[in-house]
């Protein structure tokens, strides 16, 4: 489901689209699930891809491996159940609702109040990670969002309790989760923790202490919201993105009007329709005492899962754009790069680079998460990329501060000269070294006053999406990159048609895999699905499909692979006349459906994905 169909890049950028539709009728390139036409790309392998001369200094690129992947992909499927290879299981864990202190008992939905929510799994299962073994661990949860209607059975909230109910809803959990002889069940323990909206926060890095950040109301920092993808350190925290943060807030004053920053983030006078504002005052854009309380949402938040009584940290050097995910990797001399997208149509991939190697941050006692630099991607049409640096070293932000720019990140990126994207979700990086960003569509490329299509780019309304993947230099730390597309997603096809569309949580493993997950309309309305696609060869296979109504998203795996964490969110978008899902479909008068996570494994004990 997609919450938010505003459009507020109005910047003369480049489009994507632009870049790419000379890159690609340049190379005549047919993209798609058969392995002729990725060979004829590629010249047999991703190694040998073409890539523009002198672009990379000192490239990541690995040897391509060519995964095994056996099972047998299943059909589309539009049902109130999932589907799943006959090779393979699930079993369900974490619903919404039930309680975080291991007795395996949920809350009833009759009744339900804020104070019970804050004692028990989110709705809106996204992003994820597990640290753990085998047998036990962490793992962390997000929960992006779950409409009033589906919470609490009417469609606005008509008082501030209802309003803590359905923020109590958003955040993310950290559960202790264990393998029992009855499968894996959430445990008892200490560490058990809900993260939500009115939780107390930090913000650190260089604008933290920014007048942006401060309100009049003088209230102190709380909460983290829409809680989108994910990343992980190798410190061993995870990171939380927040994305549509906009839509939370609305406006009581009828002559509200936007300034061109609120306008760049989309926020509006009715918001989602959480009517939040109604009730609390911090979320009411026309309450003079909490202006910048905006400016306080839209971040990377770092947790600490083995610390019950950390307060989670908003990292300003990340910079503030509707985050969908934050991808770790440790380049050049052990610094941390983070890749993220900004998912809104025409918007832009971002990274950060660490100043510092993080083992040397860490052990001087510092984030290695506050000190940095921060770009925004150039796509050029000759396959290479430039990564703009976002800071007053920029002569594009002459006049701008360093808080501004980490404050108003979208509007320094649009002076930048930043190539527009079909809405950029999740990124990951693949066993062949490349980092793969999912671009989930964009409907309105190509229509009146948008950017047109062209011969490489033949949809008018890219309703689809498609994935690019990128090598970048000097070993993750570099200012330039190559790249080049991966998959057209109208372009896949298996033997009933075409396999998938609006491509959104995507994962590599270490054998050249890559795991794709779906957010939107699938080939014939079919249900939204969990595909595993071969990185050398890309040919697609699809695993698992959800329920009517739900998205596939999240994903991670135990240490050996044999376990495998996605998850179902808003089944049925909430309609128990869809799906009862987890509960067997029983139709109208059956259980209001639940969020979930569901745990794969091979029936032959293999690796996830074989
Ligand atoms: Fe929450 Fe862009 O998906
Ligand atoms: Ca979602
Ligand atoms: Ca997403
Ligand atoms: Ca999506």
């Amino acid at each position: 489901m997609e919450m938010d169909d505003t459009f507020s890049n109005n910047s003369n950028n480049r489009t994507f689209e632009d870049v790419l539709s000379a890159h690609m009728s340049r190379r005549s390139v047919i993209v798609g699930g058969l392995a002729t036409a990725a060979l004829s790309f590629f010249g047999g392998s991703v190694a040998n891809a073409a890539t523009p001369k002198g672009q990379i200094e000192a490239a990541t690129r690995r040897v391509a491996k060519n995964p095994k992947i056996a099972f047998t992909s299943i059909p589309l499927q539009s049902s109130a159940m999932p589907t799943i290879a006959p090779e393979y299981t699930y079993s369900v864990l974490a619903p919404w609702r039930e309680k975080l202190d291991g007795s395996g008992k949920s809350y009833p939905i009759a009744g339900f109040t804020a104070e019970q929510q804050e004692d028990s799994v989110g709705i809106g299962h996204d992003g994820m990670w597990y640290f753990g073994d085998e047998k036990s661990g962490l793992l962390c949860l997000n929960h992006e969002y779950g409409v009033t209607q589906h919470i609490m059975g009417k469609s606005v909230p008509q008082s501030l309790e209802d309003v803590r109910l359905s923020q109590a809803a958003h955040g993310m959990s950290v559960i202790k989760i264990e393998n029992t002889a009855k499968g894996w069940k959430i445990a008892k323990s200490d560490k058990n923790r809900r993260i939500h909206v009115n939780t107390p926060m930090v913000f650190t890095g260089p604008a933290a202490k920014s007048d942006l950040l401060k309100n009049a109301a003088g209230n102190p920092v709380q909460g983290t919201v829409n809680n989108c993808a994910n990343g992980h350190t190798p410190w061993g925290t995870y990171l939380t993105c927040e994305e549509n943060f906009n839509g939370y807030f609305g406006a009581t004053s009828s002559t509200w009007k936007a300034s061109a920053e609120q306008a760049r983030y989309g926020f509006s006078a009715a918001g989602f329709g959480y009517d939040w504002h109604k009730f609390d005052a911090r979320f009411d854009l026309s309450n003079p005492g909490y202006v910048n309380e905006i400016n306080r949402f839209g971040w990377v938040v770092e947790v600490d899962p083995n610390d019950p009584k950390s307060k989670p940290a908003k990292r300003t050097a990340l910079g503030r754009v509707k985050h969908e995910g934050a991808e770790v990797v440790e380049g050049k001399n052990g610094r941390v790069v983070v890749y993220m997208g900004d998912d809104e149509r025409f918007d832009y991939v971002y990274k950060f680079v660490s100043k510092q190697p993080w083992k040397k941050a860490i052990a001087a006692g510092k984030s290695p998460l506050d000190e940095g630099t921060l770009y925004v991607a150039k796509f050029n049409e000759d396959g290479s990329g430039n990564w703009l640096e976002l800071s007053t070293a920029n002569p594009a932000l002459a006049g701008w501060s360093l808080d501004k720019i980490l404050v108003n990140t979208r509007l320094a990126a649009d002076l930048a000269g930043a190539t527009k994207m079909d809405r950029p979700e999740w990124i990951t990086t693949a066993a062949d070294g490349y980092q793969y960003v999912t671009l989930t569509n964009n409907t309105q490329r190509g229509t009146t006053g948008k950017a047109g299509v062209d011969k490489a780019n033949p949809t008018a309304v890219n309703t689809y999406g498609h994935i690019v993947r990128w090598l970048d230099g000097d070993n993750n730390v570099g200012t330039t990159f190559s790249w080049e597309i991966f998959a057209l997603a109208k372009d896949v096809a298996d033997g009933s048609g075409q396999m998938f569309g609006s491509p959104d949580g995507i994962w590599g493993d270490d054998d050249g895999r890559v795991f794709v997950l779906t957010d939107g309309e699938q080939p014939g309305k079919n249900n939204d699905q969990l595909l595993v696609a071969n990185a050398a060869t890309r040919q697609f296979s699809r695993l698992f499909t959800g329920v009517k109504g739900c998205e596939v998203t999240g994903i991670t795996v135990t240490p050996n692979r044999k376990t495998m964490f996605v998850n179902l969110q808003h089944p049925g978008d909430g309609d128990p006349r869809l799906t009862n899902f987890p509960a067997p479909y029983s139709g109208i008068g059956g259980p209001v459906p639940r969020d979930c996570t569901i745990v794969i494994t091979r029936k032959n004990g293999g690796i996830v994905g074989t």
